[in-house]
């Protein structure tokens, strides 16, 4: 079967996307507004995009035409935002700050988070997630009239004392971080299940110059 995306709706090629382009990290985005009341929210169109500079990327939709999330607004006025790796057990909390509040909610206090104060950032970082990055904006994107990408310039990265398995190497203990990720609708998968597949080394005569 196929699907012309130019004759779907919004709501429809989001179902296909978001069904298929799977698992997708979870951005759980931290910021604050110019008055420094906290806020927190979800993100799964997400990701890195690359480490020089360092580079984390996600997209905000409207709520509703001229609508903003919190999230965008915030990151506009400040300029700077967190982004927190959601591990397994922290899924509740991060489902909770998924709800519409009132741009007044503290979300931080719904869900029960502790803002930790940030070193290089205003933004606050969220207490208790294994990783967390504190980010300056780099630049938004407008995609189009209702969704923006936002890149971010990573400046510090905070990992979990446990997760770092040596830290003169840089190496992380990635199936330890137990993060979450997201499938289609509701769902969610586990990151333990994982395999290696080692890189083939081309023979002789193959290898690119
Ligand atoms: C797992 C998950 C992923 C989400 N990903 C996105 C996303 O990529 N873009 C988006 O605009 N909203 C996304 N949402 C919805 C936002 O989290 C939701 O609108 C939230 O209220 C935004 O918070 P804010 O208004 O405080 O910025 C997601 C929700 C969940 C539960």
């Amino acid at each position: 079967m196929k699907f012309d995306f130019s004759t779907l709706s919004p709501i429809e090629r989001y179902k296909l996307i978001s069904s298929t382009v799977v698992p997708r990290p979870i951005a759980w985005v931290s910021t604050c507004d110019a008055e420094g009341r906290p806020n927190a929210g979800p993100f799964s169109f997400f990701n890195a995009f690359g480490e020089d500079p360092p580079v984390l990327g996600f997209a905000i939709n409207d709520r509703r035409p001229g609508d903003r999330k919190d999230t965008g607004r915030n990151i506009r006025e400040t300029g700077d935002f967190v982004v927190n790796m959601v591990a397994d057990h922290q899924a509740e909390e991060m489902n909770i700050t998924a709800a519409e509040f009132r741009p007044e909610v503290d979300e931080f206090a719904e869900a029960g988070l502790e803002a930790v104060p940030s070193e290089m950032v205003r933004a606050p970082r969220i207490g208790g997630s294994p990783v967390s990055f504190e980010c300056e904006l780099l630049q938004i994107v407008e995609l189009g009239p209702h969704r923006s990408l936002v890149l971010g310039r990573i400046v510090l990265m905070h990992v979990v004392d446990e997760a770092v398995r040596d830290a003169a190497r840089y190496h992380i203990d990635t199936p330890g971080l137990r993060l979450l990720g997201r499938m289609q609708g509701n769902w969610y998968v586990r990151t333990a299940d994982a395999l290696e597949i080692p890189r083939i080394i081309p023979g002789p005569g193959k290898i690119a110059e």
